[in-house]
């Protein structure tokens, strides 16, 4: 029986895809564009070619038991694909997928992973919505060049306090709801182990770097031309970023805070830093 991890090698699908080989189950990455991580079996798989989608079922000596979904982030709603993947899946004896979404995203809301999130409540399969706050890892996938470059990073948020989530305890929690013989929800909010300032991280930042590392507070306009030119974004999804950036800001995820259905990370943003220091280094190609 094998763990199906769409998404090729995104963040979190990468980390649950090391975990679950850690724990001795087999596992097939889907990929889009054959990135992968290193030492997986893989098969094309790309939400926006549904010809692709008998792909892993097809794979000699392989039953696919379990699914990963991710929906990548971008403007092209690939739910209607998904819905169909789904169908496909369970023809071919999936039993149980796990959706990652987000810790302010509604089940009802007019998303695409809120569109494939209401499909698998409404066919009642065995499902869970992952639901993280904002990543730590973010400090390397949206800023990690500025830092390396520039000793600084940009947003639009002075004030937010963040309990930022370690996308290594995501994957761990993934592994769990995976391996578990049931599970007793259909989403779980994942936070982490603090409540933190981006002024906060540049602090740790310096620290632990060794040099003075600047939080930059710039207009949302500036941020989303930034994050547009610097990380190649379309500049309606940056904007879209942007948004989520400035409801950070006015307290969507402070709001989490104490909250006892939560699950709590336990990596915090200094052993993250510690962990990813070299990433940071000039010249360092990790990362954006
Ligand atoms: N960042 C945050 O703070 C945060 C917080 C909460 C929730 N989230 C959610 O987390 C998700 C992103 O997860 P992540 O960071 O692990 O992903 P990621 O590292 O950004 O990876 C996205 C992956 O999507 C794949 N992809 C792109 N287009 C595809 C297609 N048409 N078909 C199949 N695969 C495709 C890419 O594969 P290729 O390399 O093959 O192109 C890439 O590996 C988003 O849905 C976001 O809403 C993020």
């Amino acid at each position: 029986m094998s763990f199906l991890i769409t998404g090729g090698a995104s963040q979190v699908g990468s980390v649950i895809a090391q975990l679950l080989k850690d724990a001795h189950q087999d596992v097939i990455i889907g990929s889009r564009s054959g990135r992968v991580p290193e030492g997986f079996q893989s098969t094309k798989l790309d939400w926006l070619d549904a010809s692709t989608f008998q792909n892993p079922f097809k794979l000699p000596g392989v039953e696919i038991k379990s699914v990963y979904l991710l929906l990548p982030y971008g403007y092209v709603d690939p739910s209607e694909n998904i819905k169909q993947f789904i169908d496909i899946a369970v023809r071919n004896g999936v039993k149980r997928f796990v959706l990652l979404s987000g810790s302010g995203h509604e089940k009802d809301a007019d998303f695409g992973i809120s569109k494939v999130w209401r499909y698998l409540d409404e066919r009642k399969l065995d499902y869970i919505a992952l639901r993280p706050t904002w990543f730590i890892d973010n400090f390397l996938e949206f800023h990690g060049k500025d830092i390396r470059e520039h000793d600084e990073f940009k947003s639009v948020m002075p004030n937010a306090k963040i309990p930022l989530i370690s996308v290594a305890d995501i994957g761990q929690v993934a592994l769990n709801v995976f391996l578990n013989d049931k599970n007793e929800r259909t989403d779980q909010r994942i936070i982490g182990p603090e409540l933190v300032t981006y002024d906060q991280v540049a602090d740790i930042l310096t620290e632990i770097l060794g040099r003075r590392i600047t939080h930059k507070v710039v207009t949302p306009e500036e941020l989303s031309d930034h994050y547009s030119s610097s990380l190649g974004w379309p500049l309606q999804y940056a904007q879209f970023v942007v948004q989520a950036e400035q409801y950070v800001n006015a307290g969507s995820e402070e709001r989490w805070w104490g909250n006892p259905e939560n699950i709590n990370g336990q990596e915090t943003v200094r052993e993250w830093v510690e962990r990813n220091k070299s990433n940071f280094a000039p010249g360092s190609k990790a990362g954006n």
